[in-house]
């Protein structure tokens, strides 16, 4: 057996390589939408690349898997019940993939997405039982997936899953699909763990099951550009473009939270607020348009091109990654807001407070 960990640090994914030594195939799990990094390892070492699995539609970045799949002529494998507009595999919880001596078998493991799978990894010749997890957004070292994204039962859903992972031996090794990044909270950063690990150390499952479900809801902002990319990665619509855009995040230039109502009438802008709707509505800097980050890329249309924005939301992290993107994409007239509404109000500027229409 070939066992190969991606780590993509640019949104904290992990995608892996898995190959039979003895029959030379390959799968790719959640490959991401640069494939010549498999490709060249697969020439590299003489690996034939059979098969390509997303474990779930992803939120945060396009996925490689219609590319890779159609660059090798491989198979493209999702859940049955993935929402999608192009062919596939479907999968069913207890099929296997076999590539040679080494089997992948599928375990429906829904709740941060209703068509979240895990994968149990068996090498024949070392034992007959599974020795590693690949546990997509289920289960991650030190949290779990963000339960919001898998409908109204995710949370429910996701602790069930969770559960079900647990039942696995202690020394089967977990690489889940994330090592940082909007897809969780609490994430420790290291790549991989082991199920007795996370059973006797992983803060949320030593957590009774309403306590789970009502942290799991406390989800963080939805990421940068998610309405673009869950269309591209269900064949909506096509926004493979934002891919390109998100990467660079060209410097953007920052004003601080005491200069910005001067800044503001000098350069007759706009305050485009990134943050949620919730948080919009509790407290907003007056005057400010609301695109949620996850709308950006649909949405570019309200944003003025000729005119100075100046993007806010609630610390300054959100906003200098939308920034940069708007400028990559094109607008010039963009500046950030260092410290967010936070930084704003604490420098004594006024605040709109209490529920308000989005804008
Ligand atoms: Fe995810």
């Amino acid at each position: 057996m070939y066992f190969k960990q991606f780590l993509h640090d640019d949104l904290g994914c992990s995608s892996y390589f898995i190959a039979s030594r003895e029959s030379r195939e390959a799968v790719v799990i959640d490959p991401q939408y640069d494939i010549e990094q498999y490709l060249d390892l697969a020439t590299e070492r003489g690996y034939h690349i059979i098969g390509v699995v997303d474990t779930h539609l992803h939120a945060d970045h396009i996925s490689g898997n219609r590319r890779l799949a159609k660059a090798t002529g491989a198979k493209l494998y999702l859940h049955r019940s993935a929402d999608v507009r192009f062919p596939f595999e479907p999968l069913d919880d207890g099929d296997e993939l076999h590539l040679g001596q080494v089997i992948l078998r599928v375990v429906h493991t829904p709740g941060h997405r209703p068509e979240s799978i895990s994968l149990l990894v068996t090498n024949p010749p070392r034992s007959p039982e599974p020795s590693i997890v690949l546990s997509g957004d289920t289960l991650f070292v030190g949290d779990v997936g963000r339960p919001d994204f898998g409908g109204p039962e995710g949370a429910l859903e996701q602790f069930e899953s969770v559960q079900r992972l647990l039942g696995l031996p202690d020394y089967v090794e977990v690489f889940p699909a994330h090592f940082e990044g909007s897809c969780g909270k609490g994430m420790c950063g290291r790549p991989s763990s082991t199920i007795g690990f996370e059973r006797r150390f992983n803060p949320l499952l030593q957590l009774p099951k309403g306590e789970f479900l009502s942290l799991a809801e406390e989800a963080p902002a939805r990421p940068l550009n998610m309405t673009a990319i869950m269309a591209t990665n269900q064949g909506d619509n096509d926004y493979e473009w934002v891919h390109e855009h998100g990467e660079g995040e060209p410097p953007v230039h920052s004003i601080e939270p005491k200069d910005g109502p001067a800044w503001i009438a000098e350069h007759h802008a706009m305050v485009l607020d990134v943050r949620e709707p919730s948080e919009y509505a509790e407290r907003r800097i007056p005057g400010a348009v609301s695109i949620p980050q996850a709308d950006l890329a649909t949405r570019m249309a309200e944003i003025p091109r000729d005119r100075d924005v100046l993007v806010a939301c609630a610390g300054g992290v959100r906003s200098i990654k939308a920034a940069g993107f708007l400028k990559s994409a094109g607008f010039e007239h963009v500046t950030n807001l260092l410290g967010g509404t936070d930084g704003w109000q604490e420098a004594g500027n006024p605040v709109d407070m209490g529920e308000a229409a989005v804008v």
